[in-house]
C-alpha cells in the first residue's frame, strides 16, 4: 500500500474496461478518489463505480470523448467539485484497428491520432494547468505501448500514436520538471483485455502473441495497474519522462533468445 495517496484525487481515461478499469479499482484501493470516465458504454462504467463502492473507495463516473477539450474540461470539473481537487491524471483512453496502410483512410488514421494522441495533449494540459495554477505537486501517467517502440505493419496510426506518446511524455517531463510535475508512461505488452478479446478467443492467434512473449503468457490488467500505483506514489519521487515497459519481455527480441544471431 502507498500510504501518501490516502484522499487524493486521479482521474482516468477509459477506465469503464480494460487497462484503465484496473487502473482506477487499484487507485481507489490505495485510497484515492477516482473519476471513471467513459466513452459510451455507462452500464460498464456504473459496474467498476459499484465494484470500488463495494470495496469501500469513492469513485464517480463521468462521460467523455477525450479528443474533444470540452469533454476533457468536463472531466476536470468532475473532479474538482466532486473530490475537491486534483492530483494524477492518467491517460489511459485509446483504440486501435487493423488497416494495412495502403488501405487505409485519411478518417481511419485520423480517428486514432485524435483519441491516442490529441486526448493525451488535452488531458495532460487540462491537468498541468491545474497544477500550474494552484502551485501543488502533480502527477500525469499515460498508457502507451510496447508499440511505441516495435514497429507494427497494419496499425501504423496506433504505432506512430504511442511513439508520439513515448516523445510528449519525454518532452513535457522535462518542460515541467522544475514545477513539482512528474510524467511517466507505462509500455503494456499484450494484456488480457477488450480490445484483445478477438485474437485471444482463436487459439492460434493466441499462441501466435504467446510466441512474441518471453514470458510465454499474455498479462493481467493488474500488472499493468501494479506499475501505475508505484508511478502515482511517492515511492517513484525521483522518476520523471520515463517508460516502464510492463510487457512479459515483449521487447527483448524474442527471437534472439537461445542466442541465435
Ligand atoms: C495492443 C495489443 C497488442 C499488444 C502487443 C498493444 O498495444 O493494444 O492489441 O496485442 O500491443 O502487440
Amino acid at each position: 500500500m502507498y500510504q501518501d495517496l490516502q484522499g487524493k484525487v486521479a482521474v482516468i481515461t477509459g477506465s469503464s474496461r480494460g487497462i484503465g478499469r484496473s487502473i482506477a479499482e487499484r487507485l481507489a484501493k490505495e485510497g484515492m478518489q477516482v473519476v471513471v470516465n467513459y466513452h459510451s458504454n455507462s452500464e460498464e462504467a456504473q459496474e467498476v463505480i459499484n465494484y470500488i463502492q463495494d470495496q469501500g473507495g469513492q469513485a464517480i463516473a463521468q462521460q467523455g470523448d477525450v479528443s474533444l477539450e470540452d469533454d476533457v474540461q468536463s472531466l476536470l470539473r468532475t473532479a474538482l467539485h466532486e473530490f475537491g481537487r486534483l492530483d494524477l491524471w492518467v491517460n489511459n483512453a485509446g483504440v486501435e484497428n487493423y488497416q494495412p496502410t495502403e488501405r487505409m483512410s485519411l478518417n481511419e488514421w485520423q480517428k486514432v491520432i485524435d483519441i491516442n494522441l490529441n486526448g493525451l495533449f488535452l488531458g495532460s494540459m487540462a491537468a498541468i494547468r491545474h497544477f500550474l495554477k494552484n502551485n501543488q505537486y502533480g502527477n500525469v501517467i499515460n498508457i502507451s505501448s510496447v508499440h511505441e517502440r516495435i514497429p507494427w505493419p497494419g496499425f501504423t496510426n496506433y504505432a506512430v500514436s504511442k511513439s508520439g506518446a513515448k516523445m510528449f511524455t519525454k518532452t513535457i517531463a522535462l518542460e515541467y520538471s522544475k514545477r513539482k510535475i512528474r510524467v511517466n508512461a507505462i509500455a503494456p505488452g499484450a494484456i488480457d483485455t477488450p480490445i484483445n478479446a478477438e485474437k485471444l478467443a482463436d487459439a492460434t492467434s493466441q499462441q501466435e502473441t504467446i510466441d512474441l512473449i518471453p514470458m510465454a503468457r499474455i498479462g493481467k490488467t493488474q500488472e499493468v495497474a501494479a506499475a501505475a500505483a508505484w508511478l502515482a506514489s511517492q515511492e517513484s519521487s525521483y522518476v520523471t519522462g520515463e517508460t516502464i515497459f510492463v510487457d512479459g519481455g515483449m521487447t527483448l527480441y524474442p527471437s534472439f533468445a537461445e542466442g541465435k544471431g
